[in-house]
C-alpha cells in the first residue's frame, strides 16, 4: 500500500474535506501515515481567509521541499482554498509542488494523484464542477461527533472576504443524501453532528424543490440514535423566522448559535456589505433568546477594518457587552488581494489593529467569564467525550451550549453517554462538576 500524509489548515469544512480525500484514496490503496517522511504522497489542505494562514502554507511547503530533495518520488499536492485562489502563484513560488487542485476537484483526487505519480506534472485542476456528495468512508468511521457538509459556497460578497472566490456559488446537497450520511455515522456510534456550510442558514434555496435549514433540522432530528445537532456558520442576513422557530421546536438542535457580528458599527457593517444593521442584529438575538432563554451565542469580530475609528470600535465593544456572548473569535483585518476592501482608503495600521485586538480580548474575557459564572450550581446535560485533559482521573464532555465540563464519574459512565452534571465551579474557560443525583437532574437540563 502507498502512504498518504495529510496536512489540514483552516476551517471545519477543510477538516471534513480532508477526511473525504483520505476515504477516496483509501479506496485506491493509500493508507494514512502520521510520519511525513514515510509518505509517498503529501497533500496540504489550505486556507486563504487571512494572510497568516497563507504564510503558514508557504512555510510548510518550504519544509516539504527539503524533504523531497532526499526523496524525489514524493508527490506534493496543494488543495483547498489557496489552491483555488492562487494556482500559478503556488507553482511559481513552490516549484516542488506537483499537483494543485481546488475543492470542486476533490471527488477526482484518486485520478489526479495517480496522474501526478505518472509524472504528469505540474497538474493544475481548479475549474468549476458540479457539487457531489462523496460517499467514500473516511478511514476511521467510528466517532462520537462528526461534521457533515450540507452546502458549499457563499454569495454574500462581504468586502473583506475571499470565500466567494474560493468556494464558489451557494450549492446545497439534497436532504436525502445528508440524512443518509448522518444515518451511517450514527450506525458507527456518532451521537452529535455539526452541519457545515459557509452560510449554512442559506441552505436549500438552490434546490428543486427549494427547502431550508429548518426543514433539514426536522429530517436530521428523526435519525434514531442521534442526540445532538449543531450547525455553523450562519449569516444574520438569512436568519428567518422559521429557523428561529426551529431552534425551539426541534429537540436535538442545541442551544448554541454562532452568529458572526464582525462589527458593532453600522458604518463599518455598511462598508463590509454585511446586509444588516446593529439594531437588526440585536433584534435577531432577542428573537432567539425569546424562543430559547438558555441560548448561548458565539461570534466573529474583525478589528481594524478600513476606516474603523475609535468610535466604531467602541460600538463593537458595546454590542459584545450587550449580547453577552459565550465565546468570541477576534481577528485583525487582513488585506486580501482581490477582495474589495483591500483597495479601500483609510487602511488601519498594524499597531492600531494589535492594540484593538488586545483591548477587545480583555472585554471578551470579562464577558464570557461572566456568562460562565452564571452556570455555577446548575445541573446540565453533558455528552461524555473522553477523559479530562488536565486530570486523567476525571471525565470530560460538553454541554448543549457547547461548554467544556470536567467532572468526576470514572467507572460510572462511559464515553458517549449523556449524563446530568451539577456544576460546582464555573471557571472562565471550563466548568467543573459532579454527576448529579436523580433529584438534581430534573431541575435544569440545558
Ligand atoms: N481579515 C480578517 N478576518 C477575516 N475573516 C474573514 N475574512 C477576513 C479578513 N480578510 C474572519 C471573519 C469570518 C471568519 C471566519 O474570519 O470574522 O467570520
Amino acid at each position: 500500500m502507498a502512504k498518504l500524509h495529510l496536512i489540514t489548515y483552516g476551517c471545519q469544512m477543510n477538516e471534513y474535506d480532508s477526511e473525504r480525500v483520505a476515504g477516496l484514496l483509501r479506496e485506491r490503496q493509500y493508507e494514512l501515515t502520521d510520519e511525513v517522511a514515510e509518505a509517498d504522497v503529501v497533500l496540504v489542505n489550505t486556507c486563504a481567509i487571512r494572510e497568516k494562514a497563507e504564510d503558514k502554507v508557504f512555510s510548510k511547503l518550504g519544509e516539504l521541499k527539503r524533504l523531497k530533495a532526499g526523496k524525489p518520488e514524493m508527490i506534493i499536492g496543494v488543495m483547498g482554498c489557496m489552491a483555488q485562489l492562487h494556482q500559478e502563484t503556488i507553482l511559481r513560488r513552490a516549484p516542488q509542488v506537483d499537483l494543485v487542485f481546488g475543492s470542486p476537484a476533490i471527488a477526482r483526487v484518486g485520478e489526479l494523484v495517480e496522474r501526478a505519480r505518472r509524472h504528469e506534472r505540474p497538474l493544475l485542476e481548479t475549474g468549476e464542477a458540479p457539487l457531489v456528495k462523496i460517499t467514500a468512508k473516511p478511514p476511521s468511521t467510528e466517532r462520537l461527533k462528526a461534521f457533515v457538509t450540507v452546502m458549499e459556497g457563499c454569495e454574500k460578497h462581504c468586502t473583506f472576504c475571499v470565500v466567494p472566490r474560493t468556494r464558489g456559488r451557494e450549492r446545497s446537497h439534497p436532504p436525502a443524501a445528508i440524512v443518509a450520511e448522518v444515518e451511517e455515522l450514527v450506525a458507527g456510534g456518532c451521537r452529535e453532528v455539526t452541519l457545515l456550510g459557509q452560510t449554512v442558514n442559506a441552505y436549500g434555496r438552490d434546490l428543486t424543490p427549494p427547502t431550508d435549514l429548518a426543514e433539514l433540522f426536522a429530517r436530521v432530528n428523526d435519525v434514531a440514535g442521534l442526540e445532538r445537532i449543531r450547525f455553523t456558520t450562519s449569516n444574520p442576513y438569512n436568519l428567518t423566522p422559521p429557523l428561529i422557530a426551529a431552534m425551539r421546536d426541534v429537540p436535538k438542535v442545541c442551544e448554541w448559535f454562532h452568529l458572526p457580528l464582525q462589527s458593532g458599527s453600522d458604518r463599518m457593517l455598511e462598508r463590509m456589505n454585511r446586509g444588516y444593521t446593529r439594531a437588526r442584529y440585536l433584534d435577531l438575538i432577542a428573537a432567539l433568546r425569546d424562543v430559547e432563554p438558555a441560548m448561548a451565542f458565539s461570534t466573529d469580530i474583525i478589528v481594524g477594518f478600513p476606516g474603523e475609528t475609535e468610535a466604531d470600535f467602541a460600538e463593537t465593544v458595546e454590542v459584545i457587552e450587550q449580547v453577552g456572548y459565550d465565546n468570541v473569535f477576534v481577528f485583525r483585518y487582513s488585506r486580501r488581494p482581490g477582495a474589495p476592501a483591500a483597495d479601500m482608503p483609510e487602511q488601519v495600521s498594524d499597531d492600531v489593529k494589535a492594540d484593538r485586538n488586545r483591548r477587545l480580548l480583555e472585554v471578551v474575557e470579562r464577558v464570557t467569564g461572566a456568562r460562565s459564572a452564571r452556570l455555577a450550581g446548575r445541573t446540565m446535560e453533558v455528552l461524555v467525550d473522553g477523559v479530562s485533559r488536565r486530570n486523567p482521573g476525571e471525565l470530560a464532555g460538553r454541554t448543549r451550549c457547547n461548554r467544556v465540563v470536567n467532572f468526576d464519574g470514572q467507572g460510572q459512565v462511559a464515553v458517549g453517554d449523556i449524563v446530568e452534571v451539577r456544576v460546582t465551579d464555573a471557571l472562565p474557560h471550563s466548568l467543573r462538576g459532579t454527576l448529579a443525583t436523580p433529584e438534581e437532574a430534573v431541575c435544569w437540563s440545558k
